[in-house]
């Protein structure tokens, strides 16, 4: 027979393998997104516990830096969502924050620019 601790335990097993997978599931690795502004997000690994790097490309009309960065952020299984991007040569560091859902990733950022506090809204979309 089971105590109850023992049937505990094993709900709570079983949670929490369903739910380390799902932070993963929530955005797919080797995933690629664009925003409005046309810049390209490329999402490569993303871990169990839902951290991911890869590149993020500035294409935005009326900023400098037009290249390729690494980019590391966190996403949970709900599909909240924060990653920051290190613009090192022109002195700016950006963070979104947002949600995904589905092949859409509203968010928000605030971009520190040699002190300097930036904020706006980007809009993201999966290929
Ligand atoms: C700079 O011009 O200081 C560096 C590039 C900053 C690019 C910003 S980050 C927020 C916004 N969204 C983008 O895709 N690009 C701009």
């Amino acid at each position: 027979m089971k105590t109850l601790g023992s049937r505990v335990l094993l709900i709570v097993g079983i949670l929490l393998l369903g739910a380390i997978p799902a932070s993963a599931q929530v955005l797919a690795p080797f995933s690629t997104w664009v925003n409005n502004r046309g810049s390209i997000l490329n999402v490569g690994w993303v871990a169990v516990d839902g951290a991911f790097g890869g590149t993020y490309t500035n294409n935005a009309p009326g900023f400098q830096c037009h290249s390729t960065y690494p980019v590391n952020g966190i996403v949970n299984p709900t599909g909240a969502i924060t990653f920051r991007v290190d613009f090192w040569d022109c002195n700016t560091v950006t963070t979104w924050t947002g949600r995904v859902a589905g092949r859409r990733m509203p968010t928000k950022w605030v971009l520190i620019y040699n002190g300097r506090r930036m904020t706006g809204a980007d809009y993201f979309t999966r290929q």
